[in-house]
Order: C-alpha cells, then sequence, then structure tokens
C-alpha cells in the first residue's frame, strides 16, 4: 500500500509559525509519559485530552493545566494529529473517528486488534488523503539508530540469521487494569513482540514468511496486587509464543515471546552476519549499549548518545515534521500493517501447524539524519535521558 501524493504535499500547522497542534484519546496508564515526552519538542503542542471516562481525562488534564474534552469535541476542535492511547481492541474504531474527522491519527501499537482491521484503517486513512502514524517509536532512538549505522555499514556483512526474546510473567502485578493484555490484539507477541518485530524491519526490511507455534500456560490468571488484587482474568489469547520469521533478504530469525515465565538469561535481540555479530538492547527502550564483534574477534560495545531516555512520542514529532516538510514519516503506517500482518500471520500459522506468506511489504524507514533533534526542536532534559 502507497502513500498517495496528498499525503505528501507539505502541510502548514493551523497558525504559521506555531507548533503542530495534537490531542490525545486516551488517558490511561501510558498518558503521563505521552506528556512528558511530547512536551521535549518545541515543534508541537498538546492542546487536549479526552477519554470515554471523563474523570480520567479530568484527571489528567487536571495535573496539566489542559482542556479535558468529550471525545467529540477533541474531534471537533484545533488538532491536526490525534493520538490514540486506547487498549489495542478499541484501536480500529477510535482511528476510525479521528480519519472521519479529518484528523492524522498517530497510534499506540498495535494499528489495530487484527490485520483486517488494521488493512481497513489503512484504506480509509488513504481514501481520504491522511496520514497514519503508529508506535513503537523506540526504534527511532540512539540504540535503534545506532544498530541501524552497524548494520547498513557493511561490516558485519549480510545478515543471515539472528534470534529474538521477550519473556516475563506478564503485566498483571504493575498495570492497574491488565485485562486487555489476554484478549486478542494483545498477548505478548502483539503487546510486546511488536518492539521486536518493528526493530527487526527497520534493520532488515520486509518479512515474507513466518511459522508459529502458541500455548497458554494459564487459561486463568489472578491478579496479585494494585486495584484488582485478586481478580481472575479469562486468558483469551497465547501467553507462550515461537516463531520463525524469514526476511526478503535472506536473513531467519527465531523470535520467542512469553508472559508465563518469570526469569531467564537471553539477551533481547542478537543478529549474526556472515562476518559478525550484533548483540541490542531492550526494543522497548530508545537507549542502551550495543556490543558486536567481526569474526571470532573480541566483543565491543557502543554507546549511543542521542536519544536514549524516556521519549516516547518522538514518533510523533517525526510525523508532524514530514507534514510540514512533505516526507514520509519513519514510524509509519505502512510499516505497523506489515508487522500487525506479521503478528497476525504466526498466530494464524501456529493453529494451523503451517506456514503462512505475508501479503504486505513495507520500505525501511530512512535513518535518522544529522539535523533532526534540532528539526524536531528537542529540548532534551537529564531526567528525561534516564532509562524509559
Ligand atoms: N501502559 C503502558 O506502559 C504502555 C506502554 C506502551 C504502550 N502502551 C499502549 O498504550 C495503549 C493504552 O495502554 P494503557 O496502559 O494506557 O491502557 P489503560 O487501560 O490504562 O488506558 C486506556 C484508556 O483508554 C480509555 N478508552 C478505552 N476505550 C476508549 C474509547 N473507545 N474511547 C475513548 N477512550 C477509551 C479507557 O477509559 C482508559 O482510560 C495500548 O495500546 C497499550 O498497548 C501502554
Amino acid at each position: 500500500m502507497k502513500m498517495n501524493e496528498l499525503q505528501l504535499k507539505p502541510e502548514t500547522p493551523t497558525q504559521p509559525g506555531m507548533a503542530t497542534p495534537v490531542a490525545i484519546i486516551g488517558a490511561g496508564d501510558i498518558f503521563p509519559a505521552y506528556a512528558a515526552g511530547l512536551a521535549q519538542f518545541g515543534t508541537l503542542r498538546l492542546v487536549g485530552v479526552a477519554d470515554a471516562r471523563p474523570e480520567a481525562a479530568a484527571a489528567q488534564a487536571q495535573a496539566l493545566g489542559l482542556p479535558a474534552l468529550s471525545v467529540d469535541e477533541l474531534l471537533a476542535g484545533e488538532a491536526q494529529i490525534v493520538i490514540n492511547l486506547t487498549p489495542p481492541q478499541a484501536h480500529r474504531a477510535v482511528g476510525e473517528a479521528v480519519l472521519k474527522a479529518g484528523k492524522h491519527l498517530y497510534t499506540e501499537k498495535p494499528l489495530a486488534g487484527s490485520f483486517a482491521d488494521g488493512a481497513e484503517l489503512m484504506e480509509l486513512a488513504t481514501a481520504l488523503g491522511l496520514r497514519i502514524g503508529c508506535a513503537p517509536d523506540t526504534f527511532l532512538g540512539g540504540a535503534g539508530q545506532l544498530a541501524r549505522s552497524l548494520v547498513d555499514a557493511g561490516q558485519l556483512g549480510r545478515i543471515v540469521a539472528g534470534q529474538a526474546t521477550m519473556m516475563e510473567r506478564g503485566p498483571d502485578d504493575w498495570h492497574p487494569n491488565p485485562g486487555f493484555f489476554y484478549r486478542p490484539g494483545a498477548g505478548p507477541l502483539m503487546d510486546m513482540g511488536v518492539y521486536y518485530l518493528t526493530q527487526l524491519v527497520q534493520l532488515l526490511g520486509p518479512i515474507t514468511r513466518v511459522k508459529g507455534m502458541a500455548h497458554t500456560s494459564w487459561p486463568i490468571r489472578q491478579i496479585p496486587r494494585g486495584p484488582r488484587q485478586g481478580e481472575s482474568i479469562q486468558v483469551e489469547t497465547p501467553t507462550h509464543l515461537v516463531a520463525g520469521l524469514e526476511f526478503e533478504q535472506g536473513a531467519f530469525i527465531t523470535l520467542s515471546t512469553s508472559f508465563d515465565v518469570w526469569k531467564h538469561k537471553s539477551s533481547h535481540l542478537e543478529l549474526y552476519g556472515e562476518r559478525g555479530s550484533l548483540v541490542l538492547p531492550d526494543p522497548n527502550q530508545f537507549g542502551g549499549v550495543l556490543e558486536s564483534c567481526e569474526a571470532d574477534g573480541d566483543w565491543q560495545a557502543h554507546a549511543p548518545q542521542s536519544f536514549t531516555g524516556r521519549h516516547r512520542g518522538l514518533g510523533v514529532a517525526d510525523m508532524a515534521e514530514a507534514l510540514r516538510s512533505g516526507r514520509q514519516h519513519r514510524a509509519n503506517g505502512e510499516m505497523a500493517l506489515h508487522v500487525l500482518e506479521a503478528m497476525d500471520a504466526v498466530l494464524r500459522a501456529a493453529e494451523k501447524n503451517a506456514p503462512v506468506s505475508l501479503r504486505t511489504r513495507c520500505a525501511r524507514p530512512d535513518p535518522v539524519n544529522p539535523g533532526f533533534a534540532e528539526a524536531l526542536q528537542f529540548k532534551s532534559s537529564p531526567k528525561q535521558e534516564q532509562r524509559a
């Protein structure tokens, strides 16, 4: 699916010279991280927040001195980009409403709860000449971009294989309302594997075929602490998945995602090239140290210098700048749809015990260029530069 010409025409913010107005639907757990992240960019102006629970919007808005709006008021307002921070199961409906209101959409991951829903959202955006941006944007951070430059520099040779591991005990003990993580559209693959797959696609390009195995170790889970302590969650999507991913450039990568594991000692992401190896830090963070080696030489550490802290919303800032300058934004719907198809396909491959070939492909997003931080009017602060 290609962006049409209309979508790549430069746009100016409502008031020339002013920052791009953005608004948020969804005032839940991740909202404060976005509010803080967006405030780092002089090119963005947060103009309002709405939530299906007006009291949630009011509480978050009050803390920031923002207007709390109804969803209808927000959609009728001045925002050019609306950020969707609702749970995955609401991404399609909220995303459709945003697009039908004539706003560009930036949504939390995954793009939608299923590939079919994601594809329809993208078709609607294309028909309306609007853009979709989608988290994760962590690949735009210092670690992801340093990995990109190391892979593209060619010293490791072509990447032929790799492994990715996201295994933990699930969000039951820290999220105030963890039920949605165990419904279709979430689970460890769609909720967390999405960071690993997006990183891999920006580094290696599109995936062509997947295999999958899926398993649910505990069909009912008890919330151990927090406001819902003792409540049961009925698990409706697999909580332990192992995937084989074949990339168009030839690499074969294994990916394990789980909400059923207390501890492990595997690294997050490793890539094996014809002439060397690369170990990446957690792709759910913007920073972290990388290690590489050539052939059987010693490991060398590489520490990124910029965008290494808490920068959720970096993808929104890039999208706003792309709208102004008429270029493709990096955390874009085309890549998000491809990653969503890959995740959906792993689940189907597991169900039918057969490989699934993908229909979509996407271009690798452009690496960030020198002057990126200046173009976004990024205001670095030591607090934000701590680990996300
Ligand atoms: N919590 C995190 O640490 C985290 C981290 C990264 C990404 N995310 C992503 O952010 C999104 C939101 O996660 P969260 O943890 O903030 O969830 P949450 O349940 O804490 O908050 C979601 C909010 O959306 C509101 N909402 C639900 N449906 C709505 C609708 N149709 N219209 C308007 N409001 C609606 C709910 O009332 C709630 O306040 C998810 O896609 C999640 O994957 C969360």
